[in-house]
């Protein structure tokens, strides 16, 4: 049988960023009706490669092939004129157009008065609705959730016609649910004999899709795999060069049966009904639940950034009604939100201030900023995460996205506080990652008796490291199950009761 022509051929790729080399002598190729992931752990440089396919990057050396003919890439535009198109891992939409329009921008890089609008609206819509049905090609695209928009960038990237796509990360903020229409969506483009670079933590996933898996490791191309091959602790060993740890938090029993946070009531009108729930001195409680189901709501209540219609909340024993975040960041409730583009970094600042600006009371002397005390204590926490960078004094926006999500973590976790609620803590972080991030929260609760609220669309992620499980279903909790009798179907079927 003869091999058809690849559509695509990256050859002896380098990128280096000042003294980091991120991608080192990658060769890659991509075939007409193929679906390739790239695997790799955090700062590996999946984005890095992906970002000189599509000529967000210029390689530092190496060739680009498109049906065999070398192509030279100094714009997005250029790669798009021969087909390729991104949905980026970070989102990139303009946040005051709406849906259509932000679909339509990408789909045109001719002038703009040679566009029939009222025609490629309706090409927009068509493509949206491939993608999602229940999202509004009229609404602005700020008024959509993190996971709308990161589908409205697949549509954005899908309307362009192009023969090659890149997804990196799409399901990252996705549910069940969503990811599951996105798997399918992804397989018939592929039947059409269209192409993709596909990339994602979630290994399952890259199995299901692939047709074949390459894996990177420090910049460098370490094997590719057969799908049928890719057995997740494979998988794991490649990215990482070593077997992988053990999988969930032990079982365990708290040791303290103070309840620390009591939620009694709590309404807040078309968010949430009636929740009622406490928490314990010491515990992690996972806060499971679809999209829409009023998990972010609810934390973003408690933390004071909405005011309840109804309902009490009492911390260590004491009624509280925050009035804002600083109340709630002083009493020693803290909410790590799940935006951390829009709500958790400053781009302009290092990794450094990201991560210690606002811890910074707890350094200072009394003449000076004792400095060297909190680069110690960021050191020392970035080391446990396995966070890849090269100087916490570069810019936290040179950071790969998983490790830009450690150091907003850590940031948190040097702060003295009773109650943490983190919204979907590693989302974009590698398997390994994970474990160590989990390992850190159990370290913290049984040493400083923090308790803390992880809510996560990931199941897997709840049945690692929670001691008991909420499900929340339409605003509403729908039950609580301790980790010891929790499964995925049983929470799938608890949500769906
Ligand atoms: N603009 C930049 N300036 C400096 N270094 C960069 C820049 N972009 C990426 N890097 C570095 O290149 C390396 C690879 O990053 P890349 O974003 O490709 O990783 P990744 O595999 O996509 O990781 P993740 O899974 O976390 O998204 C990292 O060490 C990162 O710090
Ligand atoms: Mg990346």
């Amino acid at each position: 049988m003869n091999t058809p022509a690849p559509v695509f051929e990256a050859r002896r790729v380098s990128k280096s960023f000042g003294p980091v080399s991120a991608l080192k002598d990658v060769s890659i190729t991509l075939f007409p009706g193929e679906v390739h992931s790239i695997i790799g752990e955090n700062g590996a440089g999946k984005s890095t490669l992906m970002n000189i396919i599509c000529g967000r990057f210029q390689p530092t050396e190496g060739q680009l092939f498109v049906d065999g003919k070398e192509v030279h890439f100094h714009l997005p535009k250029d790669a798009q004129a021969h087909g390729i198109a991104i949905a980026p891992q970070e989102i990139s939409l303009v946040p005051h157009l709406s849906v259509a329009e932000n679909i339509m921008l990408g789909a045109h890089c001719g002038p703009a008065l040679s566009i029939d609008w009222r025609k490629t609206r309706a090409e927009a819509t068509r493509h949206l609705h491939e993608v999602d049905n229940s999202i509004d090609p009229a609404a602005r695209v700020s008024s959509l959730s993190k996971a709308q928009q990161q589908l409205v960038q697949i549509a954005r990237a899908a309307a362009t016609e192009a023969r090659v796509l890149i997804f990196d990360e799409p399901t990252a903020t996705l549910t069940y649910r969503e990811e599951e229409t996105l798997m399918s969506y992804i397989e018939a483009l592929a039947r059409e004999g269209r192409s993709a670079f596909y990339i994602s933590h979630r290994l399952d996933e890259v199995r299901r899709l692939s047709h074949r898996i390459t894996v990177l490791r420090d910049g460098v191309h370490v094997g590719e795999l057969a799908p049928e091959e890719a057995s997740r602790e494979r998988m794991v060993t490649m990215m990482a060069g070593r077997p992988p740890k053990a999988g969930a938090q032990p079982l365990r029993d708290l040791p303290s049966t103070d309840t620390v946070l009591k939620v009694e009531g709590l309404t807040r009108a078309h968010e949430f009904r009636d929740l009622s729930f406490s928490l314990r001195k010491g515990e992690i409680l996972g806060v499971s639940g679809l999209v829409g189901s009023g998990r972010t709501e609810m934390a973003k209540c408690i933390f004071g950034a909405t005011r309840a219609d109804a309902g009490r909340i009492e911390l260590n024993g004491k009624p509280v009604s925050f009035r804002g975040p600083l109340e709630a960041i002083r009493a020693g409730v803290i909410y790590l939100p799940e935006e951390r583009k829009q709500e958790g970094i400053f781009p302009l600042l290092s990794i450094a201030e990201n991560t210690g600006l606002p811890t910074l009371d707890r350094f200072t002397g009394l003449l000076h900023l004792r400095n060297r005390d909190m680069m110690a204590e960021v050191e020392k926490l970035a080391g446990q995460m396995k966070a890849k960078f090269n100087s916490l004094r570069d810019p936290i926006t040179s950071l790969s996205g998983g490790n830009q999500q450690k150091f907003i973590i850590a940031r948190w976790l040097m702060r003295d506080a009773h109650v943490l609620i983190m919204d979907e803590p590693t989302r974009g972080i590698d398997v390994n990652a994970k474990f160590e991030i989990q390992s850190v929260l159990r370290k913290l609760t049984e040493e400083r008796g923090l308790s803390i609220i992880v809510i996560s669309s990931e199941m897997e992620e709840l049945l690692d490291v929670a001691d008991r499980i909420m499900v929340m279903h339409e605003g509403k909790v729908k039950g609580a199950i301790d980790r010891r009798e929790a499964s995925q179907e049983g929470l799938l079927q608890m949500a769906m009761s």
